[in-house]
């Protein structure tokens, strides 16, 4: 295991002086000094969503690609399980950690316990709500906030009249569920008549957002628009729809985020009305971010994700060529 972080950029920074070339580290080393292997422990969030799934594949796929030895734990979207795993990886001297936060308070603790063990952490996916920027090298992930207003400039640019919203949350306290819910309704504040008339989270499952859509169908007498955070529960809001004798896309409307396949395909069903994209492919990009941080060398502090949005049309035309 490489806990030679040190050493490591001093030899760096003297390669650079001295121009030695790529035989100093050995042949396949992905560190460039030792020729020990990378270790990262990666704590996930848990396996909630179809985005989740394609989020993990791609990291452990992109680990084995850049010879990075990848320690995985699944935290079933528990904090707790996700300290745990946090402590366990700094007992077991890892070089690098990475984690995509549960929810974005309570954090300090035990990433201030990294930093003392010497061991960088990365954020990906979802944030931390923190002062001390000093607890983590760089966050790599999507900008929630503008997911959100994506969302709201389609509501308000397809609203016909008075419109009532139900909004399916994603886990309380998380990054997306704050920003998405902040973005969406900085659009809608310019249109009086869209009004969300209720909100509740369904955890981002597909079994919570059918869950909690069968409730606001009883609860709400007019619903015009279904605003979910992800896909997962805009499709569990499908089934209850359904079940209720309404037609999903039609006699509702459903905005969703995330754009996976299963999204996808009740877009260009026309049972969802827009998807904005969220996307989980950030294996590679993590793991180049990890070698340099590894290495001592510099990093950017914020790392944002490219991604667009689909209208029924374009879901229709990306669905063949769509990864995930
Ligand atoms: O943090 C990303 C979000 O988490 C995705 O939008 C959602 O599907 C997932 O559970």
């Amino acid at each position: 295991m490489l806990k030679k972080i040190t050493t490591a950029a001093s030899v760096i920074a003297l390669c650079a002086l001295t121009a030695c070339g790529s035989g100093s580290g050995g042949a396949g080393n992905s560190t460039g000094s030792s020729g020990d292997t990378i270790t990262m422990g990666f704590a996930q969030v848990g396996a909630e969503s179809g985005w989740r799934t394609a989020n993990t594949k791609s990291i452990q796929d992109e680990a084995k690609a850049a010879g990075i030895d990848l320690k995985f734990s699944d935290a079933q979207q528990k904090q707790e399980n996700q300290i745990k795993a946090i402590r366990n990886y700094i007992q077991q001297k890892v070089d690098v950690i990475a984690f995509s936060p549960v929810v974005e308070t309570g954090w300090d603790t035990v990433l201030l316990e990294a930093k003392r063990a010497n061991i960088p952490v990365i954020l990906t996916d979802r944030a931390i709500d923190s002062d001390d920027t000093s607890l983590y090298k760089t966050f790599l992930g999507s900008d929630f906030v503008e997911e959100g207003r994506k969302a709201g400039d389609w509501m308000v640019a397809n609203a016909t009249g008075p419109t009532n919203v139900v909004e399916l949350q994603g886990t309380t306290g998380a990054a997306p569920a704050i920003d998405r819910k902040k973005g969406f309704e900085e659009k809608i504040a310019s249109k009086p008549d869209i009004k969300i008339v209720a909100s509740q989270t369904g955890d981002f499952t597909r079994s919570g957002g059918k869950q909690v859509m069968e409730a606001f169908l009883k609860s709400q007498p007019k619903i015009d628009v279904v605003y979910a955070h992800n896909d997962d529960m805009g499709l569990g809001a499908i089934e209850a729809i359904k079940a209720a004798g309404k037609v999903p896309g039609k006699d509702i409307k459903i905005i969703t985020v995330d754009a996976v396949k299963d999204g996808m395909t009740a877009l260009a069903n026309g049972e969802i009305n827009f998807i904005v994209e969220c996307n989980p492919l950030l294996g590679k990009q993590l793991m180049e971010l990890t070698k340099k941080v590894v290495k001592g060398e510099q990093v950017p502090p914020r790392v944002v994700t490219e991604e667009g949005t689909f209208t029924q049309e374009q879901a229709k035309a990306a669905l063949p060529q769509r990864q995930y």
